[in-house]
């Protein structure tokens, strides 16, 4: 019989106080790396994500040639030594849609013939909403359904960029920046236009680097890197200027992950006399979604920026809030459901501790992402033993609701969703067993060792 490391998250008794600082941000990480690859010089990336999802962007970058050094809080990435291909690569981006959504973009621009898979999940995902536009714009782009595997057959020039007849819309941060990649390394730039509102990292990391993309209202002009407005700091060789001096380092810290923050804010909000404070993190005001939400719900939390150059950052204060009231939330709202998309199976579970009724609708893009996040959050709390209502496009549930627990929590893999089980199982009456925790590491790898939780958790094998 095969045996399964397990979790098992026991009630917690006592409140959760102190300070946390959190691993960089993931989303951010990304970029810096992808930005990172198009310099020639070394660029210091502190404090970096070290989720598997930006080691599956590291690697990439790794075997694209870059020199990628890793440290103990910082990597080191220079895009001196990338290939010039033509390459026949084969690659693989394990759970990360991230990685495979900006990848798609970034070796559009490349020279060589790319192919692209991923895990079962990723697999299942949509990669259409990024290829067709790319496809548009002259790349040569196949699909298996709209889907990985994907093949790139790239040739250096996106040729078709110099025809934009029309700026490209799109609604997802993914595909805007795969997008800002594409057309950093075209004949002529793209045009892009934001039709849903989306979290800006791709933009703060492009003049982070010097480069001028010309922003109105909901409009991006990406030029491209050869052209002398496009390029201020990516690199003199390639913007054809000759110099002696070697390219400058550039510094990026990463800010912590609030989305990671999340989950802690939500355990101290529902352990009993709670109070924490969380230090360095993100609070770039397209990602503060969810603690808008928490507070427009009567939670105690508040926060304040303290750096706002280039990404802002600062700290959170949450504390124990048993007042809590349910929330509608839908596109009507002041903060829409994409605003915090990932965040929304723990705003459901909250709902399901608050009082009154909860809806959440306009979210049916959680259906594809790590899982079905509308029925696997349904399912999962379920076998926990608290009532969500199905929707097509998001949940239903009423508050003050008993987490009985003493059940196996069934994340699909999602790590997202076990993070969340984590999470329950600190107010459950029974403890929760997490098959599979180490899936938390896509996201946050020091999930179960974090000190808000450690104390209540025993991990062992089970048959
Ligand atoms: C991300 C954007 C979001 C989010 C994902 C990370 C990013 O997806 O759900 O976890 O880093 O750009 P969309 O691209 O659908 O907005």
């Amino acid at each position: 019989m095969e045996t399964q490391s397990i979790q098992e998250v026991f009630r917690r008794s006592n409140p959760i106080t102190g300070r946390f600082v959190l691993p960089g941000d993931k989303s951010i990480t990304h970029r810096a790396l992808f930005f990172s690859a198009l310099r020639e010089g070394r660029t210091i990336i502190h404090n970096p994500s070290s989720a598997r999802d930006c080691r599956n962007t590291y690697e990439l970058l790794e075997s694209l040639g870059c020199c990628c050094e890793t440290h103990k809080d910082h990597w080191v990435v220079d895009g001196s030594a990338r290939s010039v291909g033509p390459a026949l690569m084969n690659i693989h981006f394990g759970n990360s849609g991230t990685t495979a959504r900006l990848a798609i973009g970034f070796l559009s621009g490349e020279r060589g013939t790319f192919s692209l898979t991923g895990d079962s999940s990723l697999s299942r995902r949509p990669m259409e909403h990024v290829t067709e536009p790319l496809r548009f714009l002259g790349a040569d782009i196949v699909t298996t359904d709209g889907k990985l595997p994907v093949t790139v057959i790239a040739n250096r020039v996106i040729s078709g960029l110099n025809e934009p007849a029309k700026a490209i819309e799109v609604s997802s941060a993914q595909v805007h920046a795969a997008l800002t990649l594409a057309g950093l390394r075209s004949e002529s730039g793209v045009r892009i236009r934001r039709i849903a509102p989306m979290r800006d990292h791709t933009l703060r990391m492009a003049k982070k680097f010097g480069l001028s993309i010309q922003t109105h209202d909901d409009l991006d002009q990406v030029y491209p890197v050869t052209e002398p407005n496009g390029l201020q700091g990516i690199s003199h060789k390639r913007r054809g200027l000759s110099t002696k001096d070697p390219e400058p380092n550039v510094d990026l810290l990463i800010p912590g992950d609030v989305s990671s923050a999340s989950f802690l804010i939500t355990a101290a909000l529902l352990v009993s006399e709670s109070d924490l404070q969380i230090h360095n993190v993100g609070l770039n005001p397209t990602r503060t979604g969810f603690l808008e939400c928490v507070k427009g719900m009567g939670g105690k939390v508040s926060w304040k920026i303290t750096d706002n150059e280039w990404e802002p950052r600062g700290s959170i204060h949450v504390q124990y809030s048993p007042g809590l009231h349910g929330i509608i939330l839908d596109n009507s709202s002041h903060i829409t459901p994409l605003m915090m998309i990932d965040e929304l199976p723990l705003l459901a579970f909250l709902g399901t501790q608050a009082n009154g009724e909860t809806v959440i609708r306009d979210a049916g893009e959680l259906r594809v992402k790590e899982s079905d996040r509308i029925s696997a959050t349904v399912a999962m709390m379920g076998s926990l033993g608290v009532k969500i209502e199905e929707l097509e496009d998001g949940f239903r549930l009423s508050g003050q609701q008993k987490v009985s627990g003493g059940g196996r929590a069934d994340h699909r893999g999602d790590h997202r969703l076990a993070m969340l089980a984590g999470v329950a199982g600190l107010i459950a009456e029974e403890p929760v067993i997490v098959p599979n925790p180490d899936v938390a590491g896509n996201s946050w790898p020091g999930f179960w060792d974090c000190e808000a939780w450690r104390f209540n958790l025993q991990s062992r094998f089970q048959y």
